[in-house]
């Protein structure tokens, strides 16, 4: 299946309707930035499902409705430049949307539940598995070769550096000319394997993370000699 540019089909077992859920996301998303847009969320979908295929006993509706409407109040905060938090807005609007789309009460507020824990760092705990399951698809969105991807694409929004040494990376501010990609491994993308909540997660964010490692030490020796 190829996962560009196109929502997968999601097959609902409760009701719903999911064409308007789907064209809801894609005409909010189309407004984001390349870190969070709707690419971002496809990919999040897709990881979500190689995470529900090793957990059982999961609502998979909550897990794939969570995945889809996850990042929908990022303009906003994006617009705001962070004054709004877009897990808690993303969790109202979703809501809103899921009820307005006839999907039954108990999904519709699992799924908001689900959305408001998914950054953790700046809110609620992801307390029960569904949460746990999109906070992971979310965070693995950050490492391997998406990861790189999308480190240096923010890097090149900050118009910093290609790269730098440990000592510049650790020592700068973010948003800064030495706020490169390795920086963003360095400080951030490196521990998240010990953040993650699912079993598949971390053993997914352990290989990524390998790859990441090999690809700056690439980096450094083509540089360094
Ligand atoms: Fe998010
Ligand atoms: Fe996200």
């Amino acid at each position: 299946m190829n996962f560009f540019n196109q929502i997968p089909e999601i097959k609902l077992s409760c009701t719903g309707d999911i064409s308007a859920i789907t064209a809801a996301v894609a005409e909010k998303l189309s407004a984001s930035e390349s870190s969070h847009d709707l690419d971002h969320t496809i990919r999040v979908m897709h990881n979500a499902e190689l995470l529900l295929a090793h957990t059982p006993g999961v609502d998979a509706d909550i897990v794939r409705l969570s995945a889809l409407l996850h990042d929908i109040a990022r303009p906003e905060e994006d617009a705001g430049k962070g004054s709004c938090c877009h897990a808690e807005l993303g969790a109202a609007l979703s809501f809103d949307i899921l009820r307005s789309a006839a999907v039954p009460h108990p999904v519709a507020a699992a799924v908001s539940r689900a959305i408001a824990c998914h950054r953790f760092r700046r809110g609620a705990v992801p307390d029960f598995i569904e949460a746990q399951i999109l906070y992971d698809a979310d965070k693995l969105d950050s490492l391997g070769a998406v990861g790189l991807g999308r480190a240096f694409l923010f890097a090149g929004h900050c118009n910093a550096r290609l790269h730098n040494t440990e000592a510049e990376a650790l020592s700068s501010e973010p948003y800064s000319k030495e706020d490169t990609a390795f920086r963003e491994y360095l400080v951030k993308l490196r521990h998240v394997p010990e953040k993650m909540f699912t079993a598949e997660g971390k053993k997914i964010a352990v290989s990524r993370l390998q790859f990441m490692e090999t690809f700056f030490s690439t980096l450094d020796s083509e540089i360094n000699g």
